[in-house]
């Protein structure tokens, strides 16, 4: 049967206080409409149209990439005008949509499944996803009658004092026969509290029409609704705790799930051991047998088998095979770091390639360089990559050692198996297997002490 979706995001969503839609905000990395888009996919849901109003421009904006399709809601009357206006993409459809909001991002794949699944196999016009809480404050009832048959949706500020006690909510997450809800939409009035047309309410005119009303209960922690930036904190750290527990089921290390942040598309190998206070961001790839001391920001990178970083920043770069990193090293995006490499504390590393088994290993700053490979780099050097208007390049071949305190003056090149002296500031190139040396010569005055008079 052909299967499609509709996610409702062209609210404001006010008491989040915030120049952006609620539904842009992230959640574990994530916008919080994407996580919603990327489930439906992962449930096999292709057809994806996104209901924009509010600020459509930059929902359009973050959702640009996952091939969605758009129906502009210009005033938000209500979450059954927002269904209503996604007409054109529903009409002479013939199968089902399922409809979720994209202000809950806890929601998963199986349980997308599974609702579509009871509503096809159970044969219902309309199946509500529900769940059953101890404070039900602010959600939509789920009134059944004295058979048990769901009956209608009450939201909270409609509610009677015996409705308030419902303790089964509208999770605001449906599964509807295409025909059928298009046919009863229009029937949907705004007599209500807040003046809106009620999704909600196309249940019991379904109903009162002969339809069938399916209803399936799922844990809370799934459709958990974001309103606020405190519901945002809460639905962080449920995200975080399930992607965290994902980890650690594949054979992964947390020593404190409760102080490691990783994004939700991070990718992580078997036996890595990741310490307190590291924040794994964008599409990262760690690799296996790795060790991810404390303190690491790690985004949009790959870390191959047998890394080590501690204390580090690490942005859009590659670390190879068995290198260490940190404490304290800073890696700037487009950097290549090579296999069995070392980059040692206060080190950066900008926009550079560096060759396997070279060292950097205290005090050093490399910019727009390709390194060559097993070199040495003493303490303090520094590529000086930038003229002040412009930047230049650097290249150093394998086997060169740097010593300390060296500044290579970028445009400059440096060949294969070649020795800088300490405290060299290289403007020239160095020819292979030669020794530069650029500083001043040492003076030794003998006896220069006691002539000028000052010997204690
Ligand atoms: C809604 C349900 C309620 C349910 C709750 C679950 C209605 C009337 N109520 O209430 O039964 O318990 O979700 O979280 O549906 N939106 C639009 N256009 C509009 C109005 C809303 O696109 O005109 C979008 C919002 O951007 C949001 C979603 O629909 O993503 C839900 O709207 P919201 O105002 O948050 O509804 P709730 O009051 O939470
Ligand atoms: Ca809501």
């Amino acid at each position: 049967m052909y299967k499609c979706a509709l996610i409702l995001a062209a609210g404001k969503g006010t008491r989040m206080k915030s120049k952006l839609p609620k539904v842009a905000h992230k959640v574990c990395g994530k916008e919080m409409v994407n996580h919603v888009v990327d489930n439906l996919r992962k449930a096999g849901i292709e057809d994806v149209n996104v209901v924009v109003g509010n600020e459509a421009k930059i929902v359009k904006e973050i959702t640009k990439e996952r091939n969605v399709y758009y129906s502009l809601q210009e005033e938000q009357l209500g979450t059954g005008h927002a269904v209503l206006c996604a007409k054109e993409f529903l009409e002479n459809k013939d199968g089902v949509v399922a409809i979720f909001t994209g202000d809950a991002p806890l929601i998963t794949n199986e349980t997308v499944e599974s609702l579509i699944e009871y509503h096809i196999n159970g044969k219902y016009d309309a199946t509500i996803l529900t769940s059953i809480i101890d404070t039900p404050f602010g959600y939509g009832r789920i009134v059944r009658n004295s058979e048990g048959k769901v009956e209608k949706i009450v939201e909270h500020k409609d509610c009677t004092d015996e409705e308030l006690s419902v303790k089964e909510i509208n999770s605001g997450m449906y599964c509807f026969d295409i025909a059928i809800l298009m046919d009863k939409l229009h029937k949907i009035k705004n007599n209500n509290s807040q003046g809106e047309y009620y999704l909600p309410d196309v249940i019991e005119i379904i109903k009162n029409e002969n339809g069938s009303i399916g209803a399936v209960d799922v844990s809370f922690d799934e459709i958990i609704g974001v309103n606020s930036r405190v519901q945002l904190a809460e639905a962080e750290m449920k995200m975080r705790e399930r992607i965290n527990k994902e980890h650690m089921d594949n054979g992964v290390t947390i020593i404190d799930p409760n102080g490691t942040y990783i994004n939700a598309d991070v990718i992580i190998g078997e036996d890595v051991i990741i310490y307190p206070g590291n924040v794994i961001e964008g599409k990262t790839i760690i690799e296996q047998d790795i060790v991810l001391y404390p303190n690491n920001r790690i985004y949009q990178s790959v870390i191959e088998s047998g890394v080590t970083i501690q204390s580090s920043v690490i942005l859009e770069s590659r670390i190879g095979e068995n290198t260490t990193v940190g404490p304290f090293a800073y890696i700037r995006p487009e950097s290549n770091i090579g296999k069995n490499a070392r980059i040692g504390d206060f080190v950066e590393i900008k926009k550079s390639s560096i060759g396997n088994g070279t060292k950097v290993s205290h005090l050093t700053y490399i910019g727009d360089a390709e390194v060559g490979e097993d070199c040495n780099f003493g303490c303090g050097t520094v590529v000086v990559n930038y003229d002040g208007k412009k930047k230049h390049k650097t290249i150093i071949g394998d086997n060169v050692f740097v010593g300390c305190n060296t500044n290579l003056v970028a445009p400059v090149e440096v060949e294969e198996n070649s020795y800088i002296a300490a405290g060299s500031t290289i403007t020239k190139k160095v020819p292979k297997e030669s020794l530069a040396v650029a500083r001043a010569r040492q003076v030794v005055k003998e006896g220069w002490v006691k002539q000028k008079g000052l010997l204690k």
